[in-house]
Formats: structure tokens, C-alpha cells, sequence
């Protein structure tokens, strides 16, 4: 797959002079299913959160409100991406490293992903994510 499989996907928006509505339907909007739904907030600005790698899940990365950067590595290349409307998300598939920075004051990030929590599909150990891309793990 690659950080060329993490891809911004444009979600629906449907406006008017009430405000902006945006829906996301697992399997039609994004490539996977929704199976669970978690949210940072109250983020220091000084703060870097993920600073790991998923075996098997999939994740959209939306930033609903402020803005912060995914800096997305496939253990051969990185990619940093700048996140800041709540119609966009980061697709990020599996086998990828993520670390999330240069989050704004009062900064959202909402994470859709294709499972439920499960610490055993985490890589949180850099080296040991990039030997596993290489087949070494
Ligand atoms: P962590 O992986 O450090 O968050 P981030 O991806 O922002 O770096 O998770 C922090 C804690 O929350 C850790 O103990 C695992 C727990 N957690 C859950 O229990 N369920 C979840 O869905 C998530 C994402 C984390």
C-alpha cells in the first residue's frame, strides 16, 4: 500500500443559511466499514499524539475543528499533511506510521476506524514498524 494509498477523500457537504452539514457512510464515502469512533480534544498545542503504526486497521482523520499536521511514513517515505476542514479526511490505510503535530489552540481531530480497540495491532516501536514493512518481523 504505501503513503501513496493515503489519499484526502472530499466528503458530502451540504450547506445553507443554517450552517454546513457533512455525513460520512462507511463503504460508500470512505474504503472501509465504521466500526468504531474516537476523538482527541483538549490537546496542548505543544503535543504529539499517535507516533505509531496499525497492522491491520484503516482510519479517516478528520480535523472538525482548528487544525494540526499527519506526517503519514510507510518506512520508506514520509508525507506531511495538513488537516483543517471538517469536509476532508485523511484516509490512512494499514502498515502506515502516523504521528499528529502542530495542533492548533482548541483543536478537534476525529479518528473513524475499520475496528475496535485492540492493542495487539499496534506498532508503537518505529524500528520494529519499519522491520515489519520490510518482512523482517
Ligand atoms: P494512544 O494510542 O496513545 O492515543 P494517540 O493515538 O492519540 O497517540 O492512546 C491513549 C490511550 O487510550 C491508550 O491507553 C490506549 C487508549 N485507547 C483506547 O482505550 N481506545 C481507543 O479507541 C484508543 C484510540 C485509545
Amino acid at each position: 500500500m504505501g503513503i501513496d494509498s493515503c489519499r484526502m477523500i472530499e466528503l458530502p457537504r451540504i450547506s445553507d443559511s443554517r450552517g454546513d452539514l457533512t455525513f460520512v457512510e462507511g463503504g460508500r464515502h470512505i474504503p472501509f466499514e465504521i466500526q468504531r469512533v474516537y476523538y482527541l480534544y483538549g490537546i496542548p498545542v505543544d503535543a504529539e499524539r499517535g507516533g505509531h503504526g496499525h497492522k491491520a486497521l484503516h482510519q479517516l482523520i478528520v480535523a472538525m475543528s482548528g487544525s494540526f499536521q499527519v506526517v503519514v511514513d510507510d518506512g520508506l517515505r514520509r508525507r506531511r499533511i495538513h488537516l483543517s476542514r471538517p469536509d476532508h479526511g485523511l484516509y490512512v490505510c494499514p502498515m502506515i506510521w502516523r504521528e499528529l503535530v502542530d495542533f492548533s489552540v482548541g483543536a478537534v481531530c476525529m479518528v473513524l476506524a475499520s475496528n475496535f480497540y485492540d492493542e495487539t495491532d499496534y506498532y508503537r516501536d518505529y524500528a520494529t514498524f519499519v522491520a515489519a514493512t520490510k518482512g523482517q518481523q
